[in-house]
């Protein structure tokens, strides 16, 4: 199953991702985390990873990638077939207790340019990904719904929008409902940093209580290893049960 983890920013987008890579692993499936968010450095220090190398590289690094997408008027193809997990590059590739991490690619350097590369070479991976039963990747998105203007989504099975207690999270939740249903993808909200004050009007007034997968309190264990930059480390019940819809396919 492949799922794209998105809302905006700072709701928890990649503490979800990793805490559900981490159980899902811990209950023996295979997990691939992809890193598509150019800008932030979080993710593999909340899995206790090094940075992999930028994907982008493995097809001649941003400025060829550009390049081959220009001359092509944006039709090049960078894969000449289906990709399993297996045909991910060494070096391209981490991998801790059952987890394996990839990044597109983050910006390095001023005026280097667009993430336009990075992205494309994403969204053609995540289409040509075939995945086998009981496997999973997570894709952790950047913030916002660029993503759908791109087409990134249109390459996953799910997708999983965090919402934090926020007027515009959860106004964003009705939008996201909305792309989900335009491209024909199951939409499911995760509730996040939860507490007993914020919880009803949550429930309340995100875009379809029916299709709440986790209510995730807020933690301060959490909120302390987001602090330090630490991995995320303990088990969490709403992830726990989170993890096993998604392997009973209870997330339709
Ligand atoms: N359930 C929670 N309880 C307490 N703090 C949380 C919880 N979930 C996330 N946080 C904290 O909120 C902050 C943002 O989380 P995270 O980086 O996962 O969000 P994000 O959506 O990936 O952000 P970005 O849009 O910048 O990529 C972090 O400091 C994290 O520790
Ligand atoms: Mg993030």
């Amino acid at each position: 199953m492949k799922i794209a983890i998105c809302g905006k920013g700072g709701c928890g987008k990649s503490t979800t991702t990793s805490l559900l890579a981490k159980e899902l692993a811990h209950a023996g499936k295979k997990v691939l985390v992809i890193d598509s968010d150019e800008s932030n450095y979080g993710l593999h220090r909340q899995l206790g990873m090094a940075l992999p190398k930028d994907f982008t590289a493995f097809f001649g690094g941003k400025e060829t990638v550009l390049k081959d997408m220009m001359l092509s008027n944006f039709a090049h193809q960078f894969f000449s077939g289906p990709w399993s997990l297996a045909d991910i590059p060494e070096g391209y590739c981490g991998e801790k207790d059952g987890v394996m991490l990839m990044a597109s690619g983050k910006i390095h350097e001023a005026n280097e340019g667009c993430a336009c590369a990075m992205n494309n070479v994403i969204q053609q991976f995540i289409a040509n990904l075939q995945l086998s039963d009981g496997e999973f990747a997570l894709m952790d998105m950047e913030a916002g719904i660029e993503h759908f203007g791109r087409g990134v989504d249109n390459g996953v099975d799910l997708l999983l929008m965090i919402v934090d207690p926020s007027f515009e999270s959860l106004r964003l939740s009705k939008k996201i409902q909305e792309l989900g249903q335009s491209i024909g993808k199951p939409v499911w909200f995760v509730l996040n940093k939860v507490t007993e004050d914020t919880r009803d009007a949550m429930l309340e007034t995100v875009a379809a209580s029916d299709k709440i997968a986790a209510v995730i309190p807020a933690d301060t264990k959490v909120a302390a290893a987001g602090l330090t930059g630490t991995e995320l480390v303990g088990t969490y019940p709403a992830i726990q049960k989170l993890a096993r819809k998604l392997m009973e396919g209870g997330i339709q």
